[in-house]
């Protein structure tokens, strides 16, 4: 949370204004400084990420078979669905947990449209290797970049890749507008098309361009990340520290991080363990929730299990899947507390392992 008064000085405002909605002062305001912040063409604010996912799908007119990671928050896989194409999930890649993208092209066929492939925990994908495939197949690219404020690959924004990229500004994301989330694309067409879509295809008070929803956000939404903005720096760093400072804490500890490409930059928006066994993933979430410290198995189960994608296999996910477990990280979370932490997973493995 950004300090109250910081907040309140732009509720003033808006109280002055009157304006609330409906592309408001405040609205521009963000996205201006949130494109000069990331270095991108275009970025258009919206009410979350889950609708910037199915304004993507929507505004590229995919139709049919779209190739997706089972390794996601479930938006990723329901987006498709809602938007009425079929998920077809290619398995992720054992060290860094994204699409494989040497598996794509063996699950193309006439009716794929598109690859809609997840940054998990903000480590950016092959991307290089993934546009490959798709052009040579003619398919669109979408990034699920919920996860990855911050997060660069070869000096550029990792919002700059694919077609389009989706951010999620939810409130439990590294830079948080409350809810929220954003499209950003580099084709000025395309973000124009998307720019009528999220005001019911508006074009004045009388005319309207082609079909359009509400995908907009309030002045409220925008003053959030306007406070926040001013920190995003400061966040990120303490987020290195954090999870530098666990490397150190834990490095006596059985289990492994994922690889990260080594051009990437990551933004450290979660810390994840993968173990060698779901039981101990099991004993140490127990062993931290009896102090009151809470995990959480992101993400788990795999996608693959959902009961409206078919019959459907990942069989690298869903060895993986069970044995990842996200420490907590947050800005305010004090050396103390990680010690504290990092003390109750080592006692937990010991126990553990001498029960395996
Ligand atoms: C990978 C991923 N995609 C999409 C979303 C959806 O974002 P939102 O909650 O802003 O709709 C989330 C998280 O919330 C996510 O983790």
């Amino acid at each position: 949370m950004p300090p109250a008064e910081e907040y309140q000085a732009y509720l003033k405002g808006i109280w002055e204004r009157e304006w609330l909605t409906n592309n408001g002062p405040l609205v521009q305001e963000l996205e201006k400084k949130l494109k000069k912040y990331l270095e991108v063409d275009n970025l258009l604010f919206l009410n979350n990420g889950t609708a910037a996912l199915q304004f993507a799908i929507r505004s590229l007119q995919l139709k049919g078979e779209i190739i997706t990671t089972p390794f996601s928050y479930i938006a990723t896989t329901s987006s498709i669905v809602w938007e009425r194409c079929r998920p077809v999930f290619v398995d992720i890649e054992q060290e860094s947990l994204n699409l494989n993208p040497a598996l794509i092209e063996n699950s193309i066929t006439s009716d794929t449209s598109a690859i809609l492939a997840t940054h998990i925990f903000g480590n950016p994908c092959d991307v290089d290797a993934i546009q490959k495939v798709a052009n040579k197949h003619n398919l669109k690219v979408i990034y699920d970049a919920a996860h990855c404020f911050g997060s660069s690959y070869k000096g550029r924004s990792i919002y700059r890749y694919g077609d389009i990229s989706t951010a999620s500004f939810h409130a439990t994301k590294l830079f948080q507008t409350v809810e929220g989330g954003a499209v950003i694309t580099s084709e000025s067409e395309l973000n124009r098309r998307i720019e009528y879509m999220r005001n019911f295809g508006h074009d004045g008070p009388e005319n309207y361009r082609g079909v359009g929803i509400n995908g907009k956000n309030s002045e409220l939404h925008a003053a959030m990340g306007l406070c926040n903005l001013v920190y995003a720096e400061r966040i990120l760093n303490s987020r290195k520290m954090q999870s530098l400072y666990y490397d150190k804490l834990l490095s006596e500890l059985n289990a492994k991080k994922p690889a990260v490409l080594q051009d990437a930059d990551i933004n450290y928006s979660y810390y994840p363990l993968i173990f060698e066994h779901e039981s101990m993933v099991v004993d140490i979430k127990n062993a931290l929730e009896k102090d009151e410290i809470f995990t959480r198995r992101y993400f788990y189960p795999s996608l693959t299990q959902l009961d409206y994608v078919g019959e459907q296999t990942s069989p690298v996910c869903s060895e993986l899947a069970p044995r990842i477990l996200c420490l907590p990280i947050y800005y305010d979370l004090q050396e103390s507390d990680q010690e504290r932490i990092a003390s109750i997973i080592l006692h937990a493995q010991h126990h553990c392992t001498s029960i395996i």
